[in-house]
């Protein structure tokens, strides 16, 4: 093998500056869009679908899937809500992915996953299952119901 010239290893270098750059930049996105999911310790708690509201505009939802539905199955809060997501199933392994949230779960029997999610927008968000889990699958479906906050 012959040795690399100056500027053979110049094109190297860059390169591989480039990649370097691209793969922090991705990383740095993926830290900004998307709080990294949490595994918390189980517990049967989390098995009792609920929304409970801590103060005016902060929600925690335990969300719990199984064949082949979500409950709860509407979520309604005021625009700029902030909501933490407890997301856990009573069967087989089920998605839990919220459109246009970047929120992308897996609900396991015997684990929970976290994650928070700031909904600005008024609008209905989809939660869709992405994991294919039997004949109703594609049914799965829930939506988190973000309502215009009224000035008085
Ligand atoms: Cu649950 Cu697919």
């Amino acid at each position: 093998m012959s040795t690399l010239d100056p500027s053979e290893k110049k094109v190297i270098g860059i390169t591989g500056g480039v990649l370097a750059l691209f793969i922090f930049s991705i990383l740095y996105a993926m830290g900004r869009n998307n709080e990294l999911p949490a595994c918390l310790p189980y517990d049967k708690a989390y098995l009792e679908p609920k929304v409970l509201q801590l103060d005016e505009k902060t929600f925690q939802v335990y969300a719990v899937a199984q064949m082949w539905q979500f409950q709860p199955y509407q979520i309604n809060i005021p625009a700029g809500s902030e909501v933490d997501f407890f997301v856990t199933s009573k069967d087989v392994v089920h998605g839990f992915n919220i459109s246009e949230k970047n929120v992308n779960l897996t609900a396991i029997y015997g684990n929970i996953n976290k994650t928070t999610v700031k909904f600005e927008k008024p609008g209905i968000y989809k939660i869709t299952c992405h994991e294919y889990c039997g004949v109703g699958h594609q049914a799965m479906q829930a939506e988190v119901i973000v309502n215009e906050v009224s000035i008085k």
